[in-house]
């Protein structure tokens, strides 16, 4: 069995017990299974089947080097969303053509240096930002390949902090503005429309909106084949990322799913498909082990378990009310109780999970925050100090650590 499992009332992670990563690594440290990332990453690529695709993980989700690199090998491509993130991927061996630049807030710089580097696609979040990549690729001679982001005014009904698609979000290009855009775009001559893109938002739950969306972006390549046939020809759809996994065992798409749902809708344009997972892939195969420091009352029915990991280092329960599933690394005997889990920092945000019946907890029991691969260590503060948390990855049974705890040196680096 891959990924998180019990043997003998101990968590092990590719039967490496987790206990002895914490006792080597101390806490909080992020533990990420090799064997679930790469089988998420294999299981989306199957479901899409015959269909021409290419999946271009998105680094947002977690950009460490080692899950970049190990991701890169099993022939992803990338989705980065700055030019920081093309650096870390060029880092993690990507070439450019394989890395699609998204981003609503590109800066002046961040595009001096993408536009030479020969992306698959930037791809465009305005007529203004189109506007600036034309002209540096005139100023250079080049053409740039962009892709228009479209704002299908869909709702992905998920947490509105990560819902996309909405006229009223920030993201894309309203849809008449694109209609406009397909009779100049081909006279631009710095310029290469390779692609239509849409993302609507993460932790999708259900296909429908997903679907629609793909669906409309169908039906703009059919609009743009015929009213411009002078066109270049579109090279594939970029249908994004957002496809949602289970934090809490209520059932999610599956990847057949969601493949078949984007398939449908987009066969008709003869297209391949490109899409930017994140979370899908590397969600499930994290963990942040963490230590409870300390226990109190709270009320009459529950106590507060005090971890050494909170939201510095998982943001997600505070920002979006997010559920992860906790367990103990190894159970105690005994009747369950109720706990408020939270975390060190001095907020009363900093919870990282309400109202849970665990077994018993004592102070220095070690416990797993489930499913924190996606939006975990790359969403990480230093806030009150915390030192980013060691990184450990189990590949093969074995454990190695892919990056070291950061020191209060490290912190201060940059300071004087
Ligand atoms: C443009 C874009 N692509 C891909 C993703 C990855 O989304 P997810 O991790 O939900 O698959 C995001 C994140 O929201 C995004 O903004």
């Amino acid at each position: 069995m891959i990924g998180f499992s019990r043997a003998a009332e101990q968590l092990v992670c590719d039967g490496v017990p987790l206990s002895a990563i914490a006792e080597a690594e101390g806490t909080p440290v992020y533990v990420y299974s090799a064997a679930v990332l790469r089988e998420r990453y294999r299981a989306i690529d199957r479901a899409f089947g015959s269909h021409s695709h290419r999946l271009h993980y998105a680094l947002k989700a977690n950009s460490t080097l080692a899950l970049a690199r190990t991701l890169q090998q099993l022939g992803s491509g990338a989705d980065a969303n700055s030019i920081w993130e093309i650096d870390l991927a060029r880092k993690a061996g990507f070439s450019a053509a394989d890395i699609v630049f998204t981003g609503v807030g590109k800066s002046p710089a961040e595009l001096e240096r993408a536009v030479p580097l020969g992306l698959k696609a930037i791809n465009v979040e305005s007529l203004g930002e189109l506007a600036r990549v034309e002209a540096i690729a005139a100023r250079l001679g080049l053409t740039a390949r962009v892709a228009l982001r479209v704002n299908p005014d869909i709702d992905a009904k998920s947490h509105p902090h990560i819902s996309t698609g909405l006229k009223i979000n920030k993201f894309g290009i309203p849809l008449d503005d694109v209609r406009a855009l397909f009779g100049t775009i081909g006279r631009r001559r710095s310029l290469k429309l390779v692609a239509l893109h849409v993302h609507i938002g993460s932790q999708v739950t259900t296909t429908e909106p997903l679907a629609r969306s793909a669906a409309l972006v169908a039906a703009l390549v059919a609009e743009l084949r015929e009213r411009h046939s002078r066109n270049a020809p579109l090279e594939y759809v970029d249908l994004g990322g957002g496809l949602g996994i289970s934090y809490d065992g209520r059932a999610v798409p599956t990847v057949e799913e969601y493949a078949t749902a984007l398939v449908n809708a987009v066969a008709p344009t003869g297209l391949p498909i490109v899409i930017e997972p994140g979370r899908a892939i590397v969600g499930p195969a994290g963990a942040l082990v963490a230590r409870v420091i300390d226990l109190k009352p709270r009320n009459a029915d529950s106590q507060f378990a005090v971890l050494d990991a909170g939201m510095a280092e998982l943001m997600r329960p505070a920002l979006y009310d997010a559920y992860h599933r906790v367990e103990p690394v190894s159970r105690r005997p005994g009747s369950e109780k109720q706990y408020e889990l939270v975390g060190p920092i001095c907020e009363s945000a900093d919870v990282v999970a309400r109202d849970r019946l665990l077994p018993p907890l004592e102070v220095g029991d070690v416990v797993a925050i489930r499913d924190a691969g996606a939006y975990g260590s790359a969403m990480a503060s230093n806030y009150n100090r915390h030192p980013l948390p060691a990184e450990v990855l189990v590949d093969d049974a074995r454990w190695r650590v892919i990056r070291r705890r950061q020191t209060i040196d490290d912190m201060t680096a940059m300071e004087s």
